[in-house]
């Protein structure tokens, strides 16, 4: 299986996005990560719209969006704008979340559900064949730069055998505290797609440090 890497913009030089949008576009990573906040769901707020408009025109990335928001569904028209691949959002801020995946569905993007690191995997059950992807919080949503909880890999294996259990075509993505000791084990245990902020922005070579993730293996 493909190992996917989609780089965290969150971590980028906001003095200077431009040029490190362009540094990922020639690079090997296969997707942005662009992390959405609003001071509510999250005790932080990063970028929104206006900035977020500059950005999708830059990349030559498909852009994979996280929203940590209360009530996303609003945003779809906003998501869909940025000609965004896939549109993540919280299992804890949705409760009407088959609606919500249903309308990201029908506004032709790729629907994502993401899990805080307390929110067990088992209450995927009924919605995990709705689902393009599960994204594992592996750090408390908010801030980049924060370190890794171990409990992640037990979590990766439970979802992998709700995932084969069921049929679904759901990849599993890790978020939060991801670099490159971590990530050859991550990948091993089931991970399709890792999402690293701090590990490849404050590096001192991206390009590099993304052609290594690309490399590891245990
Ligand atoms: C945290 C964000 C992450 C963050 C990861 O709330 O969802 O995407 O940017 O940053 P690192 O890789 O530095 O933990
Ligand atoms: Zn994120």
């Amino acid at each position: 299986m493909e190992k996917l890497l989609s780089p965290s913009l969150l971590s980028a030089n906001f003095g200077n996005l431009g040029a490190d949008i362009a540094l990922i576009n020639s690079s090997e990573a296969d997707w942005l990560h662009i992390d959405i906040m609003d001071g509510v769901f999250v005790p932080n707020i990063s970028f929104g719209f206006p900035v977020l408009k500059y950005v999708s025109q830059l990349s030559t990335k498909p852009l994979d969006v996280h929203l940590m928001i209360v009530e996303p569904d609003k945003f779809i028209p906003e998501v869909k704008a940025l000609g965004a691949k896939i549109m993540n959002v919280h299992y804890e801020a949705c409760t009407h979340l088959h609606r919500t995946i249903q309308r990201i569905h029908d506004a032709e993007m790729l629907a994502g559900v993401t899990l805080n690191p307390h929110t067990p995997i088992e209450l995927l059950k009924d919605i995990i064949c709705d689902v393009d992807l599960v994204l594992l919080m592996s750090v408390n949503p908010g801030f980049g730069g924060q370190k890794f909880i171990t409990n992640t890999y037990d979590k990766i294996l439970r979802l992998r055998k709700l995932i084969e259990a069921s049929g679904s075509k759901a990849l599993i993505q890790v978020d939060g505290g991801v670099n490159l000791e971590n990530a050859a084990q991550l990948y091993e245990t089931g991970a399709d797609c890792l999402v690293a902020g701090n590990a490849i922005f404050n590096s001192d070579n991206m390009i590099e440090t993304i052609h290594a993730f690309k490399e590891t293996t245990i």
